[in-house]
């Protein structure tokens, strides 16, 4: 009996599943595919054409359980992409016009004598299938409304624009609508609603588009919930929050479809939304739900820690993706009734708080709903509760941003969801969920977050470019007649670059010294050293260079751009480290600072080194301090070079930290041209410089490489710390950063 139980499981592991699809009906002509599941029944294919092409006559494909794939019988080929005739257009007219719209086409218009043109005077087909700008609309200055213009690929019923009046719009046939079907004109001279657009099935939104759209609508939102926001160009200063009341509610499909490397990218995303909210210098609360057959909270409003972005972020982080099991179906409703379900709860605890506090919710979706129901009849229910009605401008108190990915989602469900808002747009339709990874980041290179110190693209997983890792490092280098020294120094201001001193000659002429952020090389305008820098000052107590106060400033001759690839790293004591030690409140002190970045005997801290010509690296060491220190001193007392200084504390002072040697673990040694660059505490992903590399007791090093052979167990490094030396630098960059007590 036994061995042939046996015999039947080697056969049913044996056997494999024969595809029950036949795969020679899938390719496509002009483009690529992609094969899930290997063709057996519920596999799909993915199509993809070159850009200004789509794929005919879908994006996809599905094995079906008859064993035919959907629309077998039409072969798939990519086509050429069109973009909406203009079928109607007021009080003026447009040129060129002919049958059919295609990638480059230019559309002109002008306006009849007696109207204003508002919008471009031509737009371009794009290769998304959308004209470029806006809708351009002939306006007579007559109407209570401005004239709220004609979508291409839409006609408009109502030509009267006094109060109260409607407009209805349609598209034309193949063409969807998002936005709103029908406005009214209000008391306020805006029209209700949403402006419409009409595109074709296959027209998503690029990443670009989105960022603009969406970090537009979510800085108005932000900014008018908080009426004391004062408008700060290079500085932010941090105020005591009294009007920003928000809750902000992630949603994240983690139905079949999407898989787990989609899900890790989802999760990806929420982490760069949460930082990208936290720029507005603002403390909304979160929560974060997942959903499949059924909704599960991943944080929730009513935590205590809702407030804190980073435990919100490490509970995204430490969710899994099979938390769901096999119960993997798209239950929109039951996220969104979790939601309101939040939202109630909060209502009890304090109601007139409750009605005070904004909302945001933002739900990304790959699919359609497949059971539990109409998803907008929760919508009804949150605006219930909300007390949101036509009549009460209450809207305010409630936005609903619906990302749509893929080609499986129904644009009718995620236009209905999202919410619908004069002058802004609240859904997005994206191919796929690496173009909205993409969309995040670009939000995250705007200027109002590129003014944010110690930000680094470490975190986010696939980056290709090094700058964006380290994109507070200056490469400095000297050049002497017959000779070249290189340091490094990190960008502390839009003109700064903090370094070490003994990098320069104390007669360095200016000229001789280059400084290359990103890619690109600035010259100097001044040159400022620590002004108790002198290293021939303790010749006299037996150190032969003295390197205490080994700092400088190097003011360039023209100020930065910050870009993803050019940022400001943190400088401890500055309002800018305050908020990234997310400390709140006006008496945060200098010390604050210090106690959480320098409290233990042994602080995990980073150096950035340049072992090739071009990659940078992270070094992790760990900073000595209190009893731990003094092994520092005691080691170098025992190198050749120290025997003869007879108080050690004269070759370091208390103004070093220190770092090296092989315990508690082994410190990569820093070398010859990490000189003059950051020792960073890495502090919840942001980047706060406590030091400035200075000097070691022991170089091994090849030039700029490290020796590969074991480090010297007596092998020291030691750091100009930044704390000793805040007032010099308060006094040099006092016009660029604004500094604690
Ligand atoms: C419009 O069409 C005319 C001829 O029909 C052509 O000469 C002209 O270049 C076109 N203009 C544009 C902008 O396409
Ligand atoms: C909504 O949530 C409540 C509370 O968990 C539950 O009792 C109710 O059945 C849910 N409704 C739907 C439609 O899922």
């Amino acid at each position: 009996m036994l061995p042939l139980l046996l015999l039947i499981q080697i056969a049913l592991c044996i056997a494999v599943p024969t595809p029950e699809c036949d795969l020679r009906k899938i390719p496509i002509t002009g483009g690529t595919y992609t094969v899930r599941d290997g063709g057996n029944v519920g596999s799909t294919v993915e199509y993809s054409c070159p850009p200004g092409m789509y794929p005919h006559p879908s994006f996809s494909r599905d094995c079906l359980y008859t064993g035919h794939w959907t629309d077998e019988d039409v072969k798939a080929q990519c086509r050429v992409v069109q973009c909406p005739r203009p079928e109607m257009f007021e009080n003026g007219h447009f040129y060129n016009r002919t049958q059919k719209y295609f990638v480059g086409h230019v559309l002109h218009f002008e306006c009849y004598g007696g109207f204003k043109m508002l919008g471009p005077e031509s737009r371009t087909c794009q290769a998304n299938g959308k004209w470029s700008g806006e809708v351009t609309i002939c306006d007579d200055q007559e109407g209570f409304c401005l004239n709220p213009g004609i979508p291409i690929g839409a006609t408009k019923v109502g030509s009267s624009y006094n109060i109260e009046q409607k407009v209805t719009y349609k598209c034309l046939k193949g063409l969807q609508m998002f936005g709103s079907e029908e406005r009214e004109c209000m008391e306020n001279k805006r029209w209700s609603g949403a402006e419409p657009s009409c595109r074709y099935p296959y027209t998503f939104d690029t990443p670009e588009e989105v960022a603009e759209a969406f970090s537009s609508s979510l800085s108005e939102n932000i900014e008018s919930s908080d009426p004391e926001r004062v408008e700060e160009d290079a500085i932010r200063k941090l105020r005591v929050k009294t009007g920003g009341l928000m809750n902000i509610i992630i949603i994240l499909d983690t139905s079949k479809s999407v898989g787990p490397k989609n899900f890790g990218i989802a999760k990806d995303i929420s982490e760069v939304f949460i930082e990208k909210i936290s720029s507005f210098d603002f403390n909304p609360r979160y929560a974060v739900i997942s959903y499949a057959s059924f909704a599960k909270p991943i944080a929730l409003l009513s935590d205590d820690d809702s407030v804190d972005a980073d435990a919100v972020i490490e509970k995204i982080k430490a969710f899994k993706y099979t938390a769901h099991a096999d119960k993997q179906g798209t239950n929109t409703r039951a996220a969104l009734n979790e939601t309101h379900n939040m939202l109630s709860l909060e209502n009890t605890r304090d109601p007139k708080k409750f009605l005070e506090t904004r909302n945001v919710i933002l739900l990304m979706t790959d699919g359609k709903h497949n059971m539990g129901g109409d998803p907008t009849v929760e919508i009804k229910r949150i605006r219930e509760i909300l007390n949101i009605r036509k009549d009460n401008n209450r809207e305010d108190y409630l936005d609903v941003y619906v990302f749509g990915l893929g080609s499986d989602i129904s644009e009718e469900e995620i236009n209905d969801i999202a919410s619908k808002k004069d002058n802004e747009k609240h859904v997005f339709r994206m191919e796929n969920i690496l173009d909205m990874k993409k969309a995040f980041e670009i939000m995250l290179d705007d200027t109002e977050v590129l003014q944010m110190c110690g930000l680094s693209k470490e975190r986010l997983a696939d980056y290709e470019d090094i700058e964006q890792v380290f994109p507070w490092i200056a490469k400095i280098t000297i050049t002497r007649p017959g000779s070249e020294e290189k340091c490094k120094g990190s960008i502390v201001s839009k003109s700064f670059v903090l370094t070490a001193a003994h990098c320069f000659h104390l007669d360095e002429l200016l000229h001789t010294i280059n400084v290359r952020v990103g890619d690109k090389v600035f010259r100097v305008k001044n040159l400022y050293r620590h002004s108790d820098y002198n290293p021939l000052g303790k010749t006299d107590k037996g150190v032969e260079k003295s390197y205490d106060y080994d700092m400088a400033l190097i003011e360039l001759a023209q100020t930065l751009e910050f870009s993803s690839k050019i940022r400001p790293i943190c400088l401890p004591c500055t309002t800018g480290a305050t908020w990234a030690l997310k400390l709140r409140g006006k008496s945060v002190t200098c010390s604050d600072h210090e106690k959480i970045l320098l409290t233990d005997e042994l602080v995990k801290a980073m150096f950035v080194a340049e072992e090739t010509d071009k990659a940078l690296e992270r070094k992790d060491v760990i900073i000595k301090r209190e009893s731990k220190r003094l092994a520092c001193l005691e080691d170098t007392k025992k190198i050749d070079k120290f025997k003869d200084v007879p108080d050690i504390k004269d070759a370091i002072t208390d103004n070093f930290l220190c770092t090296g040697g092989i315990n508690p673990q082994v410190d990569p040694q820093t070398c010859k041209g990490d000189s003059g660059g950051p020792v960073i505490v890495p502090y919840k992903h942001r980047y706060m410089q406590v030091g400035i590399i200075s000097w070691g007791t022991i170089i091994s090093c090849k030039g700029p490489r490290r020796d590969p052979g074991p480090v010297p167990a007596l092998s020291r490094d030691f750091h100009a710390d930044v704390f000793k030396m805040l007032p010099w630098l308060k006094e040099i960059l006092k016009e660029d950063l604004i500094f604690v007590d």
